[in-house]
């Protein structure tokens, strides 16, 4: 599949089959990935390939909860529902929606990991750029993955509040951040197109382009 097909049909899937994937493959989309432009040079980053099924398990287990913390932040409550009775439903969403997590063959964790090269007064815009890098390297694994029949979903915010148990699991660093994971596995199938209610909150793009000068959009 070319680049630009690959692009387009890149979807994040939360489905999983437990077929597995080989090492061959494993290592080519890690070496593009890695291949990604990085800010002054400065590869902030590390990439770790999760096939032990314990640790598989755990890590599915902790994105699935997280994302029931998540759902029953982010999503309002049914009326009348009480705080409990939400939470509950958060939790079962998360479950019914993400459950073949746990068949997923492979975990890829995208690790921001301190350099320390920027001086003081570089560090923050430096930060931005290292992180804005290990986006770049995990889209280009996203990208090859689905050019070659794999899915991946970018994940920041399940993992977001469990990191310190993320990092007991497969034995990081205090230091070191788990910033995006991601499945890889074979889906039943690709999704086609956006869920409906992400795609009623999709913003035309003739909206998002300015000509020359901002509010010159494509569509004024
Ligand atoms: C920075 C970032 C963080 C994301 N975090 C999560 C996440 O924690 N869990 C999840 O299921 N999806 C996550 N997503 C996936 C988005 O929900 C998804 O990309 C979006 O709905 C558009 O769908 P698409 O990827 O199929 O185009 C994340 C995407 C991005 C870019």
């Amino acid at each position: 599949m070319q680049a630009i097909e690959a692009i387009r049909k890149r979807r994040a899937v939360r489905t999983y089959t437990d077929h597995p994937v080989d090492d061959a493959t494993i290592d080519q989309l890690l070496r593009v990935a890695l291949l990604a432009p990085t800010g002054s040079g400065s590869q902030a980053w590390s990439v770790m390939v999760v096939r032990d099924a314990a640790r598989r398990r755990s890590i599915a287990d902790l994105v699935i909860e997280g994302a029931g913390h998540y759902f029953a932040v982010m999503r309002p409550p049914a009326p009348g529902a009480t705080p409990e009775a939400h939470a509950q439903w958060a939790h079962e969403y998360a479950e019914a929606i993400l459950a073949s997590y746990r068949v997923a063959p492979v975990w890829i964790l995208g690790l921001l990991v301190p350099r320390n090269n920027y001086p003081e007064s570089m560090r923050e815009g430096g930060h931005i750029d290292d992180l804005l890098s290990l986006g770049f390297a995990m889209e280009n694994l996203f990208v090859a993955a689905r050019a070659i029949g794999l899915g991946t979903v970018p994940t920041t915010a399940f993992q977001r509040f469990e990191k310190d148990r993320l990092r007991t699991i497969v034995g990081l660093p205090a230091d070191v951040d788990p910033a995006i994971i991601t499945p890889l596995g074979t889906p039943p199938a690709f999704p086609e197109g956006l869920p409906p209610a992400i795609k009623k909150m999709r913003r035309p793009w003739r909206t998002l382009v300015h000509d020359d000068t901002w509010g010159n959009t494509r569509d004024s």
